[in-house]
């Protein structure tokens, strides 16, 4: 006869890293749970320490961090906490980068490049990670660049529903500003019942952050155009597209992306003349001093508490997205 008592009961832990401790403490509450205390620090060396202070034996845990600047300190912090979960015994563990870090370095542009997005795929994995969950990355093809599962949120349901109520389909156009949104400008096209435009962007693989527009290829004269991106860095891209609508007689220019990286000049340029308005999510803090009133700021907390809750209890997170994907 066994002594060994087996019970079903499952243990959810949420942890959090220190880029951005509102977004994991509205998970939590959306869950309806707490953050478990982490004593996380950073010595005088620069060097991180974390150290949990609570059991995380046998649990389900799922570490959220936000890969803002300084990314790299960020990263380092969340290896380090997936690590100590590893050594103390974690069930599972789940990175929640709700922005993957380094997601725009996932080829070889040229000769002698690194594909940074796999080295850091390859680095929560080395740490102890068993699956990662992410929201719109860069390019969907990093999902096979983890060995395990990967689930990729969509922020379009979030973004969707702000402006649904507030464009008329007949007289809008949904422009994808370069080739590579093509297929997620598609989807809001679709699911505005709008046409499509596409912007033709070109970048100096030479000089970073640098984009000009060559054409647009769809009707945009006299019609309100929604830009769709996945990220908006130094905002070149969006004001250079935006600037070509408005030249092209588009009636207004007003913009969707999930995570706003806004590295300078981005809120200077983003309060341009030639767009009506910016909505983001919140994947990435927004400090107040890059806030302006046109830009508005959507809560992603519900949708990683939704995918989170349907992970921990064996659900579908496929069935959240209803062919938005
Ligand atoms: C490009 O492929 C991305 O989707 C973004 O459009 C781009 O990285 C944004 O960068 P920036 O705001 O610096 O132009």
């Amino acid at each position: 006869m066994s002594a060994i008592k087996v019970t079903g009961e499952k243990k959810l832990v949420i942890v959090s890293g220190r880029a951005h401790p509102q977004l994991a403490a509205d998970v939590a509450a959306e869950l309806g749970t707490e953050l478990t205390p982490a004593d996380i620090r950073t010595f005088a060396s620069t060097e991180i320490y974390a150290r949990y202070g609570e059991s995380v034996r046998g649990a389900d845990v799922f570490v959220i961090q936000s890969h803002t600047r300084p990314v790299n300190e960020w990263l380092m912090e969340q290896l380090i906490m997936i690590d100590a979960l590893k050594r103390a015994s974690a069930k599972r563990i789940t990175v929640v980068a709700p922005y993957f870090p380094y997601a725009r370095q996932d080829k070889k542009g040229r000769g002698r490049e690194p594909i940074s997005a796999r080295l850091v795929a390859d680095m929560f994995k080395t740490a102890g990670a068993n699956r990662i969950m992410s929201v719109d990355l860069h390019a969907a093809q990093i999902q096979g660049f983890f060995d395990g599962p990967v689930d990729h949120l969509f922020a379009m349901p979030v973004l969707l529903e702000h402006f649904q109520a507030k464009l008329d389909p007949t007289t809008l156009t949904v422009v994808s500003p370069d080739m590579g949104r093509v297929k997620v400008a598609d989807n809001w096209s679709d699911k505005l019942g709008a046409p499509l435009a596409i912007i033709h962007k070109r970048r100096d693989p030479r000089v970073h952050n640098e984009v000009s527009v060559h054409e647009i290829v769809g009707e945009v004269e006299g019609r309100m155009c929604l830009l769709v991106d996945d990220l908006i860095d130094t905002g070149r891209t969006i004001v250079k597209a935006a600037e070509a609508l408005k030249e092209q007689g588009a009636l207004g220019v007003v913009v969707a992306a999930t995570h706003a990286v806004f590295s300078d000049p981005a809120t200077e340029l983003l309060q341009s003349d030639f767009i009506d308005s910016v909505v983001v999510t919140d994947t990435l803090p927004v400090p107040e001093e890059k806030r302006w009133d046109r830009l508005t700021i959507l809560p992603i907390a519900p949708l990683l508490a939704r995918a989170i809750h349907e992970v921990f209890d064996e659900g579908s997170v496929t069935s959240m997205f209803d062919g938005a994907a």
